[in-house]
């Protein structure tokens, strides 16, 4: 069984895995990397949604209206896509579930969650997934914090996907130092490039990793596909 990573730039991915396809952060609309418009995506299964920002939340609610797809986040932004009309499952932090795909646990993340009408979108998060029998971990929007070692001793983690942009999150020096708490197997950067203020050399990074840690990186483009 192998689980398949797609990048759509900023901090979206779509995963395809255990015969579903799980969108996570699909902001498209306004993301100038994306390389598929919200109405193209025709297979969604599950959307986790990470925070209630509008780069995260993005075009969940639309996507999901038009496949059927479940969004899964924490339980605040949950009830928010249920008053939409929408079906989601509510998590919070240090929480985790079985879906049909694999298992969901949310994550910490040092944030805000302000929803896109200024409502209040619960706690930012990050999610472990477990597809296929390889663990993801998607960080989200955060700041570094020293309980990544936490998530990093727990079981290995196959794929750590880390925001380097700097600005509204953690830069490059401390997704470094991210890499070294959670020592994943493989590394790819996010949410960088994407606005003026979070322009970031990827490349040199993914170096930085190489040579640092014992992790290997991947500078993924929008549309570019990862077997795991
Ligand atoms: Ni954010
Ligand atoms: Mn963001």
């Amino acid at each position: 069984m192998t689980a398949e990573l797609t990048y759509h730039g900023h901090a979206c991915f779509s995963l395809e895995g255990a015969g579903n396809t799980i969108w996570i952060d699909p902001f498209l609309t306004d993301n100038p990397q994306a390389d598929v418009r919200p109405h193209e995506i025709d297979q969604a299964d599950y959307i986790l949604v990470s925070h209630g920002h509008g780069d995260h939340l993005g075009d969940a609610i639309d996507i999901s209206r038009r496949t059927g797809a479940t969004i899964i986040s924490n339980n605040e932004l949950a009830v928010y896509c249920q008053d939409q009309g929408v079906d989601a499952h509510g998590l919070h932090i240090g929480g985790g579930y079985q879906f049909p795909f694999g298992r969901v646990k949310m994550t910490i993340a040092h944030h805000g969650s302000t929803l896109p009408d200024g409502g209040y979108g619960g706690n930012p998060g990050g999610f472990l997934l477990d597809v296929d029998g390889k663990r993801i971990y998607f960080a989200g929007d955060t700041g570094l914090f020293y309980d990544m070692k936490l998530l990093g001793e727990e079981k290995a983690i196959d794929v750590a996907l880390l925001p380097i942009g700097d600005n509204y999150t953690m830069g490059p020096d401390d997704a470094l130092r991210a890499v070294q708490l959670l020592n994943p197997r493989l590394v790819v950067p996010m949410h960088y490039d994407t606005f003026d203020v979070i322009q970031q050399d990827a490349r040199a990074f993914a170096e930085r990793v190489k040579a640092t840690s014992g992790a290997d990186a991947v500078v993924m483009i929008a549309g570019e596909r990862l077997v795991l």
